[in-house]
């Protein structure tokens, strides 16, 4: 169904909206120009389970400058409490630390900041329980995992197949809670206006526009044409601005304690370590069964994670292991335990990101049992079609990455002994080579809807609500509607970012361009089909996504390789990562420049989470006690010299019409694994505990 004719697309364009960032006037959500704004500043909870006893505000209400401060007594009432998550100031129930327990709006940040400290707050302490441990005796099996997978899955006879293997794998590993953090924190700025169509008027950080409307409407009572979301510009988001979350809510409350105001909300660093969702802690066992030539008879994977009590989040850790490679014997599954702790969510590649480090490091775990280069296993088990589905692959190229990343890296230079090639000063430099794959689903979401305007004298507008959480969609979707309606991008004028447009699926599941990009072609056909190739200035068209004849056919899935060359000093344990490369077959690559940034993104992400994300909960109290940069360490320059993506020319015919999947959070999918198993090759330790710290290493 491939039918763009790519002119525009596949070109390195710079991005639109370049300039205007640089430049520093490209408006995010705080920086909207609202008239005589009040700030917030929120309150929240210093135990991790029971519930507010008695509130003291009097000091707070009589700084200078202070609005009013919310608590669960007097903040306005939702229409619908039903997202216990959402449901914001509505009782006194604490169900983690950090829960919002009130708010101060005032005249300044400062103010607000300050007076918030004045607030008095007493609990009736419950005991809480926040240690996730796979000999729980109260872990709960899901109805389904994110977004809706079977929670569990099971073919065969794994441990008949384990018993009888001549070469078996049978390993623990873990991944801790790790947090989102992108560099525009999660900022709400909300008017309720007393009259007019609009009643609540939000500037959201937001990887959906339409979804933030359509979530909170109902919870202020409202129709969805009353809300409006506007969000022209993100400073990242990595999932966590994916939906709505508290402090939207808590922003509208506070817009609807002071009525035609503004209120500016924009979290803290450390506030978004209990606020802004993060990825569950995993503990995982992977047992693998295979012939003494290393072809898989038996893949089992188990994952024990964490939920809350306030709002279920079921990562879909396992599911990647499903399809990746062929077993008769296959088995699956994940347990939850629902603890007193924040709400676990979308972090970039839920699921198949912790999921990829175990099953990827187990594949090298078993490509050493077996003496097999972990390249050649990787080949050996290559599954011709879908081993879960059935299915034909839309096209699955994963051993040419394997091959063609082999070659660009020196892989032929790998020591194939563990430990043994010593370099730098003194020999005291350990290096070594590391490879693992990776997969991310081509989601195809229907829902958005496109409207084309002909403005005469060659000149378009594309309006669609999609959004630009920094990935390039402004350039990118101006590239695909350029295509379809044969005209040059600087002709085409590209509205996004609104909730006031034509409604548009998440920026989310590394789906956003291709649904977006599927529905304005589907558009421009509409266009053509009704106004023919001369229309008159004004004619316009309105079309939804077009159907995919081939959605159920084909297992629709990214691939890709990644490579990681390590030096580990043999004194300190130290790991420094000259080298990675990622090679991915990904269909069509819309924009190389902007496609580049997205692989490299998500590459120094899974870098990150190899070597330093962990956040620690301290089990007395319930509280992330690293929520800050100075102690929640994430990648810099100085961990990395040299990181590259490239990926094979090809299309995907059975995908979209631009021929392109998802490739926004394949980055991060299998490249810790990569780093890890670098490590092993380098020192011969094997890291089963992320992150690879230097005490793991000594
Ligand atoms: Mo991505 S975690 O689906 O925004």
């Amino acid at each position: 169904m491939t039918t763009l004719r790519p002119r525009a697309v596949g070109t390195p364009m710079e991005r639109l909206d370049g300039p205007a960032k640089v430049t520093g006037t490209a408006r995010y959500a705080f920086e909207q120009p609202v008239e005589n704004p009040l700030y917030v500043h929120p309150l929240q909870s210093t135990i991790a389970r029971g519930r507010v006893s008695a509130v003291d505000t009097e000091d707070a209400e009589a700084c200078p400058g202070v609005a009013c401060v919310l608590t669960h007594h007097d903040a306005p009432r939702l229409a619908d409490t039903g997202d216990r998550e959402l449901a914001v100031l509505q009782s006194g129930r604490v169900a983690f630390r950090g829960q919002f327990v009130g708010a101060v709006v005032a005249k300044t940040p400062e103010t607000a900041r300050h007076a918030a400290s004045l607030v008095r707050i007493a609990y009736e302490v419950e005991p809480h329980d926040v240690e996730l441990r796979a000999d729980r005796d109260d872990l709960y099996a899901p109805d389904s995992v994110n977004p809706s997978y079977a929670t569990d899955s099971d073919e065969g006879d794994v441990d008949g197949a384990m018993t009888g293997a001549p070469v078996t794998v049978d390993a623990v590993y873990t991944t801790p809670m790790e947090h989102n953090n992108p560099m525009e924190p999660h900022t709400t700025v909300a008017v309720w206006q007393p009259e007019g169509d609009v009643r609540l008027l939000l500037y959201a950080s937001t990887q959906s526009v339409h979804g933030v409307r359509t979530t909170l409407a109902p919870l202020f009572g409202l129709e969805k044409d009353q809300v409006r979301v506007v969000s022209p510009h993100v400073g990242g988001g990595f999932g966590s601005k994916g939906m709505p979350h508290a402090h939207d809510v808590l922003a509208g409350l506070c817009a609807k304690a002071v009525p035609g105001r503004a209120v500016k909300l924009a979290l803290t660093r450390q506030q978004m370590f209990t606020l802004a969702g993060h990825r569950t802690p995993t503990i995982q066992r992977l047992r693998l069964g295979a012939d003494a030539d290393g072809r898989l008879s038996a893949i089992a994977h188990e994952v024990v994670e964490r939920s809350s009590t306030v709002k279920e989040f079921a990562e879909q850790t396992a599911t990647g292991t499903r399809m990746m490679y062929a077993a008769p014997n296959r088995r699956t599954s994940h347990r939850l335990a629902s603890l007193d702790v924040p709400v676990p969510s979308w972090m970039r590649a839920p699921g198949e990101c912790p999921g990829f480090f175990a099953l990827e490091c187990a594949m090298d775990e078993l490509a050493v049992a077996c003496g097999l280069d972990p390249i050649e296993l990787r080949v050996r088990n290559d599954p011709p079609e879908d081993p879960e589905t059935g299915r034909p692959w839309s096209g699955r190229r994963l051993v040419e990455c394997l091959r063609e990343g082999a070659r660009l890296f020196g892989w032929d230079r790998r020591p194939t002994a563990p430990g043994t090639r010593r370099e730098g000063p003194g020999g005291r430099e350990l290096v070594g080579l590391g490879v693992a794959s990776a997969t991310y689903p081509y989601y195809e979401m229907p829902g958005s809807e496109a409207v084309i305007r002909y403005e005469g004298e060659g000149r378009w507008t594309v309006r669609i609500g999609a959004a630009d959480l920094g990935t390039g969609t402004w350039t990118t979707l101006t590239q695909i509607a350029a295509d379809a309606l044969d005209a040059a991008p600087e002709d085409v004028t590209l509205l996004i970012g609104d909730s006031a447009l034509p409604a548009a699926t998440v920026a989310g599941g590394s789906a956003g361009l291709a649904s977006w990009g599927s529905t304005v072609i589907g558009a421009a056909r509409a266009f053509r089909e009704r106004h023919g190739r001369d229309p008159d200035p004004g004619a316009e068209a309105r079309s939804g996504m077009p159907k995919n004849p081939d959605r159920k056919t084909y297992a629709r899935h990214s691939f890709g390789a990644h490579f990681a060359e390590v030096r580990v000093d043999a004194d300190t344990g130290e790991i420094r990562v000259p080298r990675m490369l990622g090679v991915f077959s990904a269909g069509r690559i819309v924009n190389p420049r902007t496609a580049r940034s997205q692989f490299v993104g998500g590459m120094t992400m899974g870098l990150s989470m190899a070597l330093h994300e962990h956040a620690v909960m301290d089990p007395h109290t319930g509280h992330v006690v690293n929520g800050d940069f100075a102690d929640y360490h994430i990648a810099a320059h100085a961990d990395v010299c040299d990181m590259d993506a490239t990926w094979l020319e090809e299309e995907d015919p059975h995908a979209n019409p631009m021929g392109a999947r998802g490739i926004g959070e394949i980055g991060i999918v299998g490249s810790p694994a990569a780093v890890v198993n670098a490590v092993f090759n380098a020192t011969g330790i094997r890291v089963r505990d992320l992150p690879a710290t230097p005490d793991k290493l000594l």
